[in-house]
């Protein structure tokens, strides 16, 4: 049998991952750990578990076997019915503490506690203490080269923990999730014997199976992409009892693909999780006392649930003027604005907010639904990534500078106030010294609240790879980000400074990090507001005098700005529908 037990299946799906697979490969194959360097008690106990596990293997599942699961959709673990090669006391985690830690994006933020969630009723105890962990994983990012170097280096570190640990203590297992999973799946496994498990951004319920299989010395990997896992009856975790928001994935994958991006390879096609199972996590986050939600996922507003038959009718979707697709329109199915209606309806004191969305759809009633909801915060990602037609057309993007444009405008109409942000890249393929000018000139003339801004990282696989060049020199690129930077701070700071007098709403978090005597808050726009903590009044009760705690709405009057935090006093405590009319 060929070492590497590697079932190759051509994806029903198309081409996006042409091939997936799932791997298990023996220790003894491909370590380069000797045999000697385990002590002998420890060894003896470990060739019986791998004998044992080796004959369960022989008798264990055959390349039906993962057809099969493959031509369903992906099944979920259970733990009454385990692999025909592990016992159901092997899918435990035996109170085995697990570490985990996060790089990149919110959706990996909720990834975490999704793993977190699965392993959790698997029977593992979770740590916050890396010296005390049985278990490291890692949820990763692939989006640009520095993110994934970032991880090596981290799995350099993890080395050391590894092989200095002690005998006396169960071996530790490593394990790479996430999006890195996905794009390198075995390129980890060979380059970092260390590694003992691989899942990507779909296999998260295989987490319990992949950490068995690790237990007896082997490598295991999941790397499947899903068409329709969404982890809908997933609840993540709420892992911080003074926590007053939380994450909500609402949708999976991207069918964009813009040709600089990853995301469609690491993280799959597009699916949406349905509204129903969003709904009952708001609520119970609700019951909780959370006061913010932000819906997740790659294109938030794309959200389409088709799980509901009747609403599977052929009308078609309202795209922004100007805007276009990359994909065959897309029909029926619960929208976004339907969405977002029905979870701002959940409770009117808990905020709403959600990203990223792509600004092809934002449709009329979204714009109309955040304008009139009170609880939907008036704050819209709006990623640009260039100001340059001939720039976006290479991005693929699928619009033009005008057009983008129009649309600001059309959201300023429509939600007075509204909070703007975008992300932009420097120096993509092409792009000249007049097309970098032109996306000054977009800083200039949109005057964004937030900015996101990276320097262009060529990704394998993407469009731009194989059909264009990384022609923009790197000190040019970073030459470029520099620039955009220093305009964007400017604007922000200009379009800040319009809040100096005014009287906003702010959901308090905490203490500031920086002065104990402060408390920290987000106003509306989702901008940093520091205050000192002091006696206020309620607005309910004004013979009282209470001191702000995190969860609470307090009334804030700026006094002054910087680009990414405001300062003020506090005027009282109130709540979210008593503040719907201040400046
Ligand atoms: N290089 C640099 N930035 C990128 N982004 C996505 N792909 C790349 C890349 N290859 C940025 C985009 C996107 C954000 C999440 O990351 O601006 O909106
Ligand atoms: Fe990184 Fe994108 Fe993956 Fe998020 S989805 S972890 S940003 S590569």
């Amino acid at each position: 049998m060929h070492p590497l037990q590697c079932v190759l299946q051509t994806q029903r799906w198309g081409p996006l991952a042409s091939v997936s697979w799932l791997l298990l490969r023996t220790c003894r194959a491909h370590s380069n750990v000797p045999s000697t360097a385990c002590p002998s008690l420890e060894r003896q106990q470990e060739d019986g578990v791998r004998k044992d596990f080796s004959s369960r293997l022989a008798s264990g599942p055959t390349f039906q076997h993962f057809l099969r699961s493959a031509s369903a959709p992906q099944e979920k673990p259970d733990m009454e019915d385990p692999p025909p090669y592990l016992t159901v006391d092997e899918l435990l985690g035996r109170q085995r503490k697990v570490y985990l830690e996060t790089y990149g994006c919110q959706m990996n933020v909720n990834d975490t506690e999704i793993a977190w969630s699965i392993l959790q009723k698997s029977g593992y105890l979770r740590t916050r203490n890396l010296q005390e962990a049985d278990v490291i994983l890692l949820v990763t990012c692939s989006i640009r080269e520095k993110a994934e170097q970032t991880i090596w280096n981290r799995l350099h570190q993890l080395k050391a923990l590894k092989t200095k640990r002690l005998r006396s203590r169960v071996p530790l297992r490593i394990g790479i999730l996430g999006c890195m999973a996905e794009r390198l799946k075995e390129e980890i496994l060979n380059r970092e014997k260390m590694v003992d498990i691989l899942a990507g951004p779909d296999a998260y319920r295989d987490l319990p199976r992949l950490l068995a299989v690790a237990e007896s010395g082997q490598q295991a990997a999941n790397v499947l992409l899903s068409l329709d896992e969404t982890y809908a009856d997933v609840m993540p975790v709420q892992t911080s009892p003074s926590a007053t928001s939380a994450f909500v994935s609402i949708m999976r994958g991207c069918d964009n693909m813009c040709s600089y991006c990853i995301v469609p390879f690491t993280r799959g096609r597009e699916r949406s999780r349905p509204v129903a199972s969003i709904l009952e996590e708001v609520r119970k986050l609700s019951e909780q006392g959370l006061k913010e939600v932000t819906l997740l996922g790659q294109n938030v507003n794309s959200f389409r649930d088709s799980s509901e038959v009747q609403f599977n009718n052929a009308v078609s979707t309202n795209l922004s003027r100007g805007f276009s697709t990359n994909y065959k329109p897309k029909q029926g199915g619960l929208r976004f604005a339907h969405l977002l209606d029905q979870v701002s309806r959940v409770d009117p004191e808990m905020r709403i907010r959600f990203t990223s969305p792509h600004p092809k759809d934002f449709p009329d009633e979204v714009l109309q639904l955040i304008h009139e909801r009170d609880n939907i915060c008036k704050q819209i990602h709006l990623p640009a990534q260039s100001g340059s037609s001939r720039v976006l057309e290479a991005m693929r993007r699928g619009y033009s500078r005008e057009a983008y444009v129009e649309l600001i405008h059309h959201i300023r109409e429509s939600i007075p106030g509204v909070s703007l942000s975008s992300d932009f890249i420097a120096g993509f393929c092409g792009e000249t010294e007049d097309d970098h000018l032109q996306t000054v000139s977009l800083l200039r003339e949109v005057q964004y609240n937030m900015g996101f801004l990276f320097a262009y990282s060529m990704r394998q696989k993407t469009r731009a790879y194989h059909r264009l060049k990384d022609d923009v020199p790197e000190e040019v690129k970073l030459r470029r980000l520099e620039e955009l930077i220093t305009v964007f701070r400017e604007e922000a700071t200009k379009a800040n400074m319009a809040s100096v007098g005014c009287t906003q709403l702010v959901l308090v978090e905490g203490h500031s990090k920086r002065s104990a005597t402060d408390l920290c808050g987000r106003n509306d726009g989702n901008l940093k507001v520091i205050f000192p903590d002091v006696e206020m009044e309620d607005v309910n009760n004004s013979e009282v005098k209470v001191r702000a705690q995190p969860g609470d709405y307090v009334l804030v009057k700026i006094t002054s700005t910087s680009s990414q935090t405001l300062k003020g006093h506090v005027l009282c405590r109130t709540t979210l529908k008593d503040s719907s009319a201040y400046c």
